[in-house]
């Protein structure tokens, strides 16, 4: 979910509105905006659907005051109706709460609530909150709302992020964070509070992040007061710098955030590669490990979720064959529930993470330290919870990415772990200079691979047509490969709502293959690699039985090229290692052009969240 807060001199809904829209990632189920209004009492509009419906409603609401709040939501309690919208109040009406995260206890504090006499309206877990602060407010904190809501907080377990107005505190929004990320910022202007630094950017050059079990106190002069959970001032808050530039989250031209995203990859990847080989190496000071203790690394974890879990599965390959050490790749959400993890005193964990606030991979990242784990983390986003609570963080320096769907988060994450990969190899002694040098020329190679692949995306828009009728689709490749099939049927299932599978080409006669019939579409990933052949021969048995293949293969490889429908063309690449970090720009393009055809909503895909912030 996105939360946005405004206090100040200016008249708060617009503000509050295009906040929302800068945060609609976050979750798009619902949205709603409440407004301390210039009568002392307060305005509200929430609704079902995206933030466009709601800025239609708010055209004709009457929503005139200088602070206010907003959410756009990700249902997990209670479906994504009016009525379960945010904000929600308490029973008089005077209070209003943002929510962010997940009550657990919110059963036993609804029927607390009912039996001493409150109306719960939504079937949230959120709105017991604005109840609980009622109480505080209507007894001993009566005054103070930071107090209130501190008393209110005791009483909850789980993860919150929230921003509370009251009608009798005019001027004030109140916050606390506990788990879910919440950032305020104080201007000339007034004061802010957000979700993350995405609606900031155009208003603040840094902001407060505020810690787990912290308060603020946000006030129409701009100021920010923070507090601890004992009510204490914090003198000196967690401070960080916005280095984004606000355009960076503008459509810029593009038809969608996902074809402009596609296109920065080049770029992004140029950024993070510039300056890694010096003198003495790798740089990778990031990872704060001497190189003794990079050398003793005997175990790696990859730990990630979603399309970061692709990226492992590449960075394992990497990390085996390059520096010779044993990896284990986990989903998080599996990780947190392993009766046995087998950790070694030297295992270095490292959370693959985009968004760095991921709760399943924070949870995992936890329970690797408290096994006396260093902790690594590969993020986008600069300051965030993982990058906080890591020993060491490498950051992928993507930029922005709007698009719920990952396409240059995850590029310049495979770049990471390759970067990574080469620190680990040359401190264990498993690779000369030469050959690092050799390695990290291969990397710089990649922008212009793919640039030349996007320069092909007509190749992508063609094919996608034999995808417009389709039910279902069948993704397939070997080796590294075999990842780069699961994201591009991840892409493809994401934007576009199409079934997709992926498969070990090798695998598929052992089940994938009784669901090929004619037309049924197959995508073979088969670069000039050591298992070329093998996967032609996959190749043939897909059109033997008269499925329709659409293959990504080498240039000049006619072999293919004579015996599938249409050829997703790539340059060929130094290191048969480094394919999937080209290969897969044809299957993010070709997803959004399938998406496109099926009038799908390419940048919102439904039920979706690009930062997934509840286990
Ligand atoms: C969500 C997003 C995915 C992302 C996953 C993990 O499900 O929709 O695109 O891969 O979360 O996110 P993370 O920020 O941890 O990489």
């Amino acid at each position: 979910c996105g939360i946005v807060g405004y206090t100040g001199r200016n008249q708060a809904v617009g503000y509050l509105l295009e906040g929302l829209k800068t945060l609609e990632y976050r979750g798009y189920d619902s949205a709603g905006v409440e407004v301390v209004g210039t009568d002392g009492e307060l305005h509200g509009v929430k609704c079902a659907g995206r933030v466009a419906t709601l800025v239609e409603r708010c055209e004709t609401a009457n929503l005139v005051g200088t602070a206010g709040i907003a959410h756009t939501r990700w249902a997990t309690h209670g479906a994504p109706t009016d009525k379960n919208s945010h904000p929600h109040r308490d029973c008089t009406g005077r209070i209003a709460i943002v929510h962010n995260g997940i009550i657990e206890n919110f059963r036993e504090l609804r029927s607390y609530l009912q039996r001493s006499g409150h109306t719960i309206v939504s079937d949230t877990d959120s709105e017991v909150i604005a109840h609980l602060i009622e109480d505080a407010w209507a007894g001993p904190c009566k005054g103070d709302l930071v107090r209130a809501v501190r008393h209110a907080c005791r009483r909850l377990e789980g993860s919150w992020a929230l921003a509370v107005v009251c009608a009798d505190a005019p001027g004030q929004i109140v916050c606390a964070r506990n788990g879910s990320p919440l950032v305020v910022a104080s201007t000339e202007d007034g004061a802010y509070a957000a979700s993350d630094v995405t609606p900031l950017a155009s208003v603040a050059s840094h902001v407060i992040q505020l810690e787990n079990g912290q308060f603020a106190r946000l006030e129409a002069s701009g100021a920010v007061e923070v507090f601890d959970e004992e009510g204490v001032p914090v003198a000196v808050p967690t401070t960080i710098d916005i280095d984004w530039d606000a355009s960076a989250a503008t459509l810029g031209g593009y038809a969608d955030f996902m074809a402009k995203e596609i296109a920065e990859q080049p770029e992004a990847i140029e950024r993070l590669l510039a300056g890694r080989m010096g003198e003495h190496g790798v740089f990778l000071d990031e990872l704060s490990l001497t190189k003794e203790e990079l050398a003793a690394i005997d175990r790696v974890y990859l730990i990630a979720c979603g399309t970061s879990y692709h990226v492992s599965l590449i960075a394992r390959t990497l990390i085996q064959t390059w520096a010779k050490v044993q990896v284990i790749c986990d989903y998080a959400s599996e990780f947190n529930y392993e009766q046995d993890v087998l950790v070694t005193p030297n295992t270095l964990c490292v959370v693959i993470t985009q968004s760095g606030e991921t709760a399943d991979t924070l949870t995992a990242a936890r329970r690797m330290r408290g096994m006396g784990c260093k902790v690594f983390a590969i993020t986008n986003v600069l300051g965030s919870t993982a990058a906080r609570e890591s020993d060491g963080t490498l950051y992928v320096q993507a930029g922005p990415e709007v698009c719920v769907a990952s396409t240059k988060a995850y590029t310049a994450q495979m770049v990471a772990s390759a970067l990574l990969a080469l620190r680990l190899a040359e401190a264990r002694g498993e690779m000369d200079r030469s050959e690092v040098e050799r390695h990290y020329r291969d990397l710089c190679a990649l922008p212009d691979l793919i640039r030349e692949v996007i320069s092909r995306a007509w190749q992508d828009k063609r094919a996608a047509a034999l995808f417009r009728r389709a039910h279902s689709a069948l993704f397939l490749g070997r080796g590294v490969n075999a990842t780069t099939a699961l994201e591009g049927a991840l892409k493809l299932k994401e934007i576009s709502y199409l079934h997709a599978e992926a498969y070990p080409a090798g695998e598929m006669k052992h089940g994938p293959i009784a669901l090929l019939e004619p037309g049924f579409p197959v995508v073979a990933i088969v670069p000039e690699d050591r298992v070329h052949d093998k996967t032609v021969s996959n190749i043939q048995e897909v059109i033997a039985r008269g499925a329709t293949c659409v293959a990504v293969a080498t240039d000049g490889d006619e072999a293919v090229a004579s015996l599938v429908e249409h050829v997703l063309w790539i340059p060929p690449v130094s290191d048969e290692l480094l394919v999937p970090i080209v290969a897969v720009v044809h299957l993010q393009m070709l997803a959004r052009y399938v998406a496109r055809a099926r009038g799908c909503d390419v940048d919102k895909p439904r039920n979706l969240a690009k930062s997934v912030t509840v286990e």
